[in-house]
């Protein structure tokens, strides 16, 4: 199969229209879209990205006037939620309505609904004329795409269309909100911060692991490069193993906020100083990316704060480690 890649936003449209596939650029990562209500072209996303069919999928919407077609019992929380963060990198869980397919939402009463602050991604979706159902355009399991070439890592040869577009502003996937409980309870942190979500409502949370996992995506190993990525605080590796220990391979990398001691630069092939905290979630992907392509074996990230952005960094970091 030959990928087109176009700037065309009608020829992109055009694919979803026909029940295919096509990726798509988002401010947070790419995405590969199908036509939401069209159950076997949203089961084309699930085999082309190798991912369970119990994983479901985000609804990506160009109107606000969309979300009561797809979902019910919008609660005064995520109604404030929408008004403020809709559009923009945020997520809302609510009752799904009859019109979705269930493989969509993987057999579940509930749906993701996000509206993308990317007027290039609500363009492309107006012009589908449906709302597109979209997991993020990587092969299940690897780092999530922040520009088109990633998409093509990936892809090639295996999905019919990419839209070009530019590299995604915050370089991490959305924020998710299950709406459908009181308190609203945050299933997967973002830029959209809990701090700020909580002068909506200030009993809102991270969801703690139970032992029913309420976001299917959140069980399954993810973000993850091939390399071993290892967290390191205040210049030590986790559980303190002191870093000297590993300088004998040559095949190392590091990403963080902090400078490292001059004495240890020189045993990083690649050797990252992000200039913020939004500088650093904008690169992690693309560097995990990055590191793979060079055979790097392992990389050293810094820890962050666990607030604001810091708080997803920090998701997505420790989500490489379980495997
Ligand atoms: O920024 C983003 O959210 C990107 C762009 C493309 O919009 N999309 C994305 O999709 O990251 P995906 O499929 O990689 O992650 C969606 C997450 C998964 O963890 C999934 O389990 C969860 O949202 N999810 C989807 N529908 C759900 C539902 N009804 N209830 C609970 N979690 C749900
Ligand atoms: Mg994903």
């Amino acid at each position: 199969m030959k990928t087109i890649l176009t700037n065309k936003i009608s020829q992109a449209a055009a694919f979803i229209k026909k029940g295919e596939v096509c990726a798509f650029p988002t401010e947070t990562v790419w995405g590969l879209g199908a036509n939401a209500y069209d159950e076997k072209a949203v089961r084309r996303i699930f085999k082309a990205k190798g991912r369970p069919g119990d994983n479901p999928l985000i609804v990506h919407i160009s109107s606000k006037k969309d979300i009561k077609v797809l979902a019910s019992d919008i609660t005064d929380t995520a109604k404030k939620i929408i008004k403020q963060f809709f559009p923009g990198p945020v997520t809302v869980i609510l009752k799904k309505n009859e019109i979705v397919p269930d493989i969509v939402t993987a057999g579940l009463d509930t749906i993701a609904i996000r509206m993308p602050s990317l007027k290039l991604t609500r363009d492309f979706i107006k012009s589908c004329g449906v709302p597109v159902a979209a997991p993020s355009a990587n092969i299940s399991g690897s780092p999530s795409p922040t520009s088109f070439i990633h998409v093509l890592q990936d892809f090639e040869g295996k999905i019919p269309c990419l839209l070009i577009g530019p590299d995604a502003k915050y370089g991490l996937e959305s924020t998710v909100i299950d709406c459908t409980v009181e308190p609203a309870v945050v299933l997967r942190p973002g830029v959209v911060t809990i701090e700020e979500l909580r002068k909506i409502d200030k009993r809102i949370n991270l969801a703690i692991k139970t032992a029913k996992v309420k976001s299917p995506g959140q069980k399954y190993r993810h973000y993850a490069p091939s390399a071993q990525v290892r967290i390191i605080s205040d210049f030590k590796l986790s559980y303190w193993t002191p870093l000297e220990q590993f300088a004998d391979s040559k095949a190392k990398a590091y990403i963080g906020l902090k400078n490292l001691p001059k004495k240890y630069h020189g045993k990083f092939v690649r050797y990252y100083v992000a200039g913020n905290i939004e500088d650093y979630a904008r690169k992690l992907f693309a560097f995990f990316r990055m590191c793979d392509s060079m055979g790097i074996k392992t990389i050293y990230a810094g820890t962050v704060p666990e607030k604001g952005i810091g708080t997803a960094i920090m998701n997505r970091l420790r989500k490489t480690l379980t495997l």
